[in-house]
């Protein structure tokens, strides 16, 4: 799109985004994860990095490319994520949190491939670390930015998070409509702010919904300075 190609009104932003989701191996062979393409965070990334922003893009494993400029930093795990995230959130204005990141991990990864021997398999699991939240914990001047995949009461659970993570808008997304479920092209968010405000977009594709954030990010930026 010309026009939007054109609008550099993110220079001299310097913009954090994760995509995808993260593995969480059980043995050498096998992980347990969570339902992501990476295609809306890697749409953030690419528009952000459109519209002159520096971008970071910190991935789990997706099958996209990654956009021109932008900085990709790959990782695996909720923790390897984790620690590419605070390594880098000081140097950055703003954070844009689309990964589905795993909220358990196995408690104990097998050395060797576990092997069929008895009719049922238990795996223990144990909680990551929430990286937004304490991001929000860390926050002085920047502005965090959060996703969520709801199935039900989407806007009470999104407030709840705003609240929770000390986020400045969390894009909520109601994945039981159809044309919002995963690997779509399109999605329906409401953006939903600590003042109670809520925006309710259309269905539309994740590039167009990448630009509203980020118009909502420009706003959110001028609000600090
Ligand atoms: N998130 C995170 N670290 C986690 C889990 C989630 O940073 N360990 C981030 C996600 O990237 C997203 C936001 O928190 O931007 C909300 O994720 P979501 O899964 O909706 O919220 P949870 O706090 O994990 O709550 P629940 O899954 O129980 O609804
Ligand atoms: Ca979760």
């Amino acid at each position: 799109n010309f026009i939007l190609s054109d609008n550099r009104d993110l220079n001299g932003l310097s913009v954090m985004v994760t995509a995808g989701p993260t593995t969480e191996p059980i043995d050498p062979v096998r992980y347990i994860t969570n339902r992501s393409s990476g295609k809306m965070g890697y749409a953030v990334a690419d528009a952000a990095a459109r519209r002159g922003a520096r971008v970071v893009l910190i991935s789990g494993p997706v099958a996209l490319n990654p956009p021109p400029g932008v900085e990709v930093i790959n990782v695996e795990t909720a923790n390897e994520m984790y620690s590419a995230v605070m390594d880098r959130f000081s140097m950055v204005d703003s954070v844009i949190m689309s990964a589905a990141v795993a909220d358990y991990k196995p408690k104990i990864t097998a050395n060797q491939k576990i092997k069929k021997h008895e009719s049922t398999l238990t795996i223990e699991l144990e909680k990551n670390p929430d990286i937004l939240a304490q991001l929000g914990k860390m926050k002085e001047r920047q502005v965090l930015i959060g996703f969520a995949a709801e199935t039900e009461e989407l806007v009470n659970n999104a407030m709840i998070k705003v609240e929770r993570k000390n986020l400045d808008m969390l894009v909520a997304n109601d994945v039981t409509l159809p044309g919002a479920g995963f690997g779509t092209d399109t999605n329906i968010a409401k953006l939903v702010f600590p003042s109670g405000r809520i925006v309710s977009l259309p269905k539309m594709d994740k590039l167009s919904l990448a630009n509203h954030i980020l118009d909502e990010l420009v706003i959110l930026r001028k609000g600090k300075e």
